[in-house]
């Protein structure tokens, strides 16, 4: 469903240009959950802009349903690492918005917003403004309103990175729950090694800056996955392989973080 074929981008810095991506070449079937881990700066916000069509790849392109993409399309949904409500509109307001551009009446946007808000179980909340909820909540009604626009695929970027330990397993759970009665396409990127693996159908791991892909490993945890899936021994055999490769991607991660944490 989508295609990435040889993307590259190259950024101009004063007179100078920096690859920060690429090339890549990566493909992903309709309903598939794909997750990213990667160093910080090997250019995975960059790619996830391109998916998204707000940048353009200097070299290749990416198709999205056989259709080339050129910019900025409701059939591709973002949901970036700290929530962007409108500060000044409801909840329920906020997630009703993308529907009323689309031309829905106000009744019919606010129904949909309604059943979306008791997706995300948030209907106790409709009414507060984004600046009364939790990081969790308002992360949670960000997805919301992603959703009001009916996307096909949903590009999250660390969504959950800003979260404390807790609400981000909780969000988790709910995302694969949320993913799995939807049949959306996802793509998700991450710094969680277990986050990246609990999530994912399968997960690339792109090495330093200009990132390439280095490892594209499906992830034979049995569906659904919940609470339960989090003990699974083979986890382990996962976060170990995931953990080296992100090492050998990128000696600086390896000195300043903590294997344990399956933090890069
Ligand atoms: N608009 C831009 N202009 C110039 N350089 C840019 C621009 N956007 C990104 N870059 C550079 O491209 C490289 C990749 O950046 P990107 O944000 O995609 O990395 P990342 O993998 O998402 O990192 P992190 O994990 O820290 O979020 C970096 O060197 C960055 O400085
Ligand atoms: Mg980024």
């Amino acid at each position: 469903m989508i295609e990435i074929r040889d993307v590259s981008k190259t950024f101009r810095r004063g007179n100078r240009t920096v690859q920060a991506l690429g090339p890549i070449d990566l493909t992903v079937a309709r309903g598939e959950f794909v997750t990213v881990l990667g160093p910080s700066g090997c250019g995975k916000t960059t790619l996830l802009h391109i998916l998204g069509g707000f940048e353009m790849p200097t070299t290749g392109t990416v198709t999205v349903d056989g259709k080339v993409v050129t910019g900025p399309g409701r059939d591709r949904g973002m949901v970036f690492q700290e929530a962007t409500l409108f500060p000044w509109r409801t909840v329920q307001d906020n997630v009703a918005w993308p529907s009323r551009v689309a031309g829905e009446s106000k009744a019919q946007a606010r129904e949909r917003a309604r059943e979306l808000l008791a997706r995300v179980g948030l209907s106790r909340f409709a009414d507060a403004y984004p600046g009364e909820l939790s990081g969790g909540m308002r992360q949670r009604a960000a997805l919301a309103r992603t959703l009001a626009m009916e996307p096909s695929v949903l590009l999250m970027d660390e969504p959950f990175g800003a979260l404390d330990a807790q609400t981000r397993e909780v969000m988790q759970e709910e995302l694969t729950r949320l993913w799995q009665a939807t049949g959306l396409t996802v793509i998700f990127i991450t710094h969680d090694i277990a986050e990246a693996i609990f999530l994912g159908d399968r997960v690339v791991v792109m090495g330093a800056a200009p990132g390439q892909v280095v490892a594209d490993t499906r992830i034979e945890l049995a569906r659904p996955r919940d609470a339960r899936t989090k003990l699974d021994a083979r986890i382990l055999d996962y976060r170990q392989q995931f953990w080296q490769l992100l090492r050998d991607a990128s000696p600086a991660a390896a000195s300043a973080s903590d294997p344990a944490q399956g933090q890069v």
